[in-house]
């Protein structure tokens, strides 16, 4: 890939859905030596500063994945200019992130699972208020979908 790529995960807290997005995301990037830029961000600001939900680094790293290190920040306008591609996690975020999108902005703003074969109803559920279920199905989603996302992107 010539151009380095930049693209944007965002959920609602930043601390469960998109920083597994990103870390998965990063993973595969790496391993496929592609050249992609990959931060994630929040709609909310509840959870700024904090590391990942326990819960979700648990499953992260019982499949490899580490995202320990990384911290919620909410998302802004400015992302609009700095990403080429921003990815909402479910269709409310989708709604939310529409609202503070600058006009003319550069990014193109889609679904996450968009890029899904088996996109369902375009969500990536909410696992906080759920069951510990949740998170496994939430890291199910978002490696077949990270998979699909990254053909695309080669
Ligand atoms: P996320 O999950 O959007 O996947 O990070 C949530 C985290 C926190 C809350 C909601 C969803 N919350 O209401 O605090």
């Amino acid at each position: 890939m010539a151009q380095p790529q930049r693209v944007l995960f965002v959920c609602l807290g930043n601390i469960c859905r998109s920083p597994l997005a990103e870390g998965v995301f990063r993973q595969l990037c790496e391993r496929q030596g592609a050249n992609v830029e990959i931060e994630s961000a929040g709609t909310g600001a509840y959870h700024v500063g904090e590391a990942p939900d326990r819960r979700m680094r648990q499953t992260a790293r019982r499949h490899g994945v580490d995202i320990e290190h990384l911290r919620a920040r909410q998302a802004v306008a400015a992302d609009f200019d700095r990403f080429d591609l921003i990815l909402a996690m479910d269709r409310n975020n989708l709604q939310n992130l529409k609202a503070i999108a600058p006009t003319n902005a550069r990014a193109t703003l889609k679904l996450f699972r968009d890029f899904d074969p088996t996109p369902g109803d375009g969500d990536v559920p909410d696992p906080y208020y759920g069951s510990g279920d949740g998170f496994e199905h939430v890291y199910t989603i978002v490696e077949r979908t990270s998979q699909a996302l990254l053909r695309q992107l080669s």
